[in-house]
């Protein structure tokens, strides 16, 4: 079994989501409108979309969504929350969404939804995907850890409260692989503990470049955070847009 299908359960939902909200703030969904040249009936496909942080804002903005993720309870969730808006969401893996192909104007994956697999090959299935489900001319953004502000800012051990929760990270970097190795143990107001192990490879902003390209989709913008800025090697994050060619 890979950490991920072990890793996203429905101890987030029982944490409130450890501090990280219900919903995106609305500078994320400005940002993503620009992107990906939104408009009241877009069709956009938000891939691993958790319970819809974003997908939910986007539907009341006129969007039509399509909610992708492997985790029934969070799409539950997000129905829950969604106050009749016309949303669809759809229980499956990120590399075969069995969605159909070139229905899409945009489509995303936010929150650092993508490297999750150990075989690399698995991880640019998921890219072909979202590339296949893209009309041309359609937009993708990626949001997501970059290696080189991972790497300059590289805590291996931190402690957290959010909420009612204490949240430790510890982490290793596989310079083989690359990939950012971590144990989080998170622990309740009643001082049960949950441990989790995770496994992410960090890419570097021209490695996802060729990846695209491999697929159709060329760069237009690397940003390191929501007001547009260049990616440097002080981003932690980087937020990719790519156009369908
Ligand atoms: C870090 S969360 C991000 C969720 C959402 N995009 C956000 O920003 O709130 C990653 C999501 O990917 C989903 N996921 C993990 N592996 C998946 C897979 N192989 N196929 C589909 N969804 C997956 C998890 O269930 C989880 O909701």
């Amino acid at each position: 079994m890979e950490w991920w299908e072990e890793f996203f359960d429905e101890v987030w939902l029982a944490g409130g989501f450890l501090g990280i909200g219900e919903r995106s703030p609305a500078e994320k969904i400005d940002y993503l409108w620009r992107q990906l040249r939104l408009k009241p009936g877009s069709r956009l496909a938000d891939i691993c979309c958790g319970i819809g942080r974003d997908a939910l804002p986007l539907a009341e903005r006129g969007v039509e969504v399509t909610g992708v993720d492997f985790c029934q309870p969070y799409l539950d969730y997000a129905q829950k929350h969604s106050n009749n808006l016309p949303l669809r969401l759809v229980c499956a893996d990120m590399r075969r969404t069995g969605l159909l192909g070139s229905s899409f104007d945009a489509v995303t994956s936010l929150g650092t939804s993508f490297g999750y697999f150990e075989d690399e090959a698995e991880n640019e299935r998921a890219l072909a995907e979202m590339a296949r489900l893209l009309r041309p001319g359609g937009r993708l953004v990626m949001q997501l850890a970059s290696r080189d502000g991972v790497l300059r800012n590289f805590r291996q051990r931190s402690f957290d409260n959010r909420g009612d929760w204490l949240v430790l990270e510890e982490g290793e970097f596989d310079y083989h692989t690359s990939r950012n190795k971590g144990h989080w143990v998170w622990i309740d107001s009643t001082g049960k503990r949950y441990e989790r192990d995770l496994s992410l490879r960090m890419y570097c902003l021209h490695e996802l470049r060729a990846m695209g390209e491999r697929h159709g989709l060329s760069l237009l913008s690397a940003h390191g955070n929501l007001a547009g800025e260049e990616l440097t090697n002080s981003h932690t994050h980087m937020l990719l847009t790519f156009i369908k060619d």
